[in-house]
């Protein structure tokens, strides 16, 4: 197995992070591979909100949780035995925007987001991606602190940190090949 199909096939979605700091040249990195994702026609119509301390996620994170509880079972479970059932205790941040109603634009968002991760995973660095922080599009003082323009939406938010957890990998689904020669 080489480096990079080992790297895809050991990220793991990481639910619980240290306090260790990701230094700026992690993140700097990490960003840069985004930014090398491909996107339809070339347009790199993404758009990264880096948050990277830690007091101003925890303050996205109390301006939605009671909104994440009522939306997603899973973070009221996650809460009896989590301090921080929603970004895991993270030290960075990373909201991945794109143009409103844009599908392709979407996909590209996917595609920096995933280069993000697998980036994050080849440096030691773990990450979890949160579908429950597009209700941050929902905060008007949110959308405002974190300069969302208003033709953007939120296609994913992406925790980072340290932590030592191997989580081992949910099962795969093999029947979704259509075998066609
Ligand atoms: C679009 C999307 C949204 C997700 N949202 C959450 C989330 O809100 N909270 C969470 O803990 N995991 C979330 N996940 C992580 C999935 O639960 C995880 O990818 C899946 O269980 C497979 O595990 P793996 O990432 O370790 O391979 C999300 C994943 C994706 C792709």
């Amino acid at each position: 197995m080489n480096e990079t199909i080992r790297t895809i096939k050991s990220r793991r979605s990481i639910r619980g992070f240290n306090d260790k700091p990701i230094s700026k040249d992690i993140i700097e990195e990490i960003i840069e591979c985004g930014r090398y994702a491909p996107s339809a026609m070339n347009r790199q119509l993404w758009k990264f909100v880096v948050i990277d301390n830690k007091d101003a996620i925890n303050d996205i994170r109390d301006s939605i949780i009671d909104d994440a509880l009522k939306a997603n079972p899973k973070v009221k479970e996650r809460m009896k035995s989590m301090k921080d059932p929603l970004f895991y205790n993270s030290s960075l941040i990373i909201i991945v925007l794109g143009p409103k109603d844009d599908k392709l634009a979407y996909f590209d968002c996917a595609a920096a987001a995933q280069n993000m991760m697998l980036a994050a995973r080849s440096l030691g660095v773990g990450s979890c991606p949160i579908g429950t922080g597009r209700l941050i599009i929902n905060k008007k003082s949110l959308v405002d602190k974190l300069k969302i323009p208003d033709d953007y939406e939120i296609v994913i938010t992406l925790t980072f940190g340290y932590s030592d957890a191997e989580p081992k990998a949910p099962e795969r689904k093999r029947d979704n090949i259509i075998l066609l020669g």
